[in-house]
């Protein structure tokens, strides 16, 4: 198919982000792709690692467009990892079966050691995966692109792991308050010039996931997630114009609409705890909002999900807005829930 190269081929969460009005708000849900479908199971069992999934264009992209099909979403994300960036780094990265990631805890001497010539080079693959996805959907739905926030990879990379506090990241950045200045910076840069060069394949969008500001206090908030966002903005704005930009401060609170003002996002997507209200009143003046289902009513379904689903369009669909959970959907999820979530963001209740 050849693309509608003007606005109207960017399809409709690009289209928010524009600030077009539109009269039900587009969908899609932060790891539409994922354990939770069978035919992702099935790729996932033939690709070996989850990376060599996420290295391999084909299944890649052939995952990447498994909701689109199943469920009509409105828009298609890249599948892959945050992660990869580290990996393209020279931090060698697992994924444990049931685990999450495992990485070598790095240490000062080994952020002067970091890679950063080539790192795009070795993302070769995930860049042939957005042009693969590109050609294969609609003009209608917009692709969307994403890394991980600098804050939010540095946790993984100090800790080696998940943890619950990101308590290694926080105590490293107090200890080795310059070696850790580097390392948010070197992430920084790779982030933005990833980013703009998964924009250059064929994304429309791209979102910066912040799973872990939330731990930040005020200052750290500023110097982590704040200013290293502005930078990537700033970058994407400059190279790649047209694109829309989409942050993801998890659980900023109150830092929110300061993060949104500095930063210059298009849209931010916000999680369950931020007030309807809020995001309505403060929030959609400055950027569209996307958000904010509880996963967890996804597991549940029925009656008290729709109410939940009708309090957030109602809400806040008279500004610019994104229908999305406000976190990562559950491996647990039932298909059908998802499938009457779409319906009912779509068309309303019977
Ligand atoms: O949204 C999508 O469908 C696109 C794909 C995507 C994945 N990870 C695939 C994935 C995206 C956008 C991510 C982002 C990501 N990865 C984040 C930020 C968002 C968030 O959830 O907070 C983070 C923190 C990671 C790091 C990561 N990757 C963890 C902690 C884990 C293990 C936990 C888990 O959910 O399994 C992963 C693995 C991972 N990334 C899987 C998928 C589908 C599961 C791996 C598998 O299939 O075996």
């Amino acid at each position: 198919m050849i693309r509608n190269d003007g606005p109207e081929g960017r399809g409709p969460v690009w289209q928010v982000l524009d600030r077009h009005k539109q009269t039900r708000p587009p969908i899609w849900l932060m790891r539409q792709a994922g354990r939770y479908l069978p035919e992702y199971r099935e790729i996932r069992a033939r690709a070996g690692s989850f990376l060599d999934l996420c290295y391999t264009p084909s299944l890649a992209a052939e995952v990447t467009l498994q909701p689109i099909a199943r469920f009509d979403m409105d828009a298609a994300i890249l599948f892959s990892d945050i992660l990869v960036i580290p990996d393209a780094m020279g931090r060698s990265v697992r994924f444990e079966q049931g685990e999450g990631p495992r990485l070598e805890p790095i240490d000062v001497d080994d952020i002067a050691a970091l890679r950063d010539d080539g790192v795009v080079e070795r993302l070769a693959p995930v860049l042939e995966t957005v042009r693969l996805v590109r050609e294969k959907l609609a003009d209608d739905k917009t692709l969307i692109g994403f890394c991980g926030a600098p804050w939010t990879v540095a946790t993984y990379m100090i800790a080696g792991r998940g943890t619950p506090d990101q308590m290694p990241a926080r105590r490293f950045a107090r200890a080795e308050p310059v070696a850790f200045a580097e390392l948010i910076d070197r992430l920084t840069e790779a982030s933005m010039v990833y980013l703009t060069a998964q924009i250059e394949a064929g994304a429309d969008v791209v979102q910066v996931f912040d799973s872990w500001a939330g731990v930040l206090d005020e200052v750290a908030f500023e110097r982590w997630c704040i200013a290293p966002m502005t930078r990537i903005v700033k970058h994407i704005r400059a190279h790649a114009p047209h694109a829309r930009v989409i942050g993801f401060p998890k659980g900023a609170g109150l830092n929110l609409e300061r993060y949104v003002r500095a930063t210059g996002v298009d849209g931010v997507s916000v999680d369950w705890t931020v007030p309807l209200s809020y995001a309505r009143d403060v929030v959609q003046d400055l950027a569209a909002v996307q958000g904010n289902l509880d996963p967890l009513w996804l597991i549940s379904g029925g009656e008290a999900m729709a109410e939940e689903v009708d309090r957030i369009v109602e809400t806040l669909n008279d500004g610019p807005f994104v229908f999305n959970l406000g976190h990562g959907i559950r491996p647990e999820t039932p298909i059908d829930h998802v499938t009457a979530l779409v319906r009912q963001v779509r068309e309303g209740r019977p």
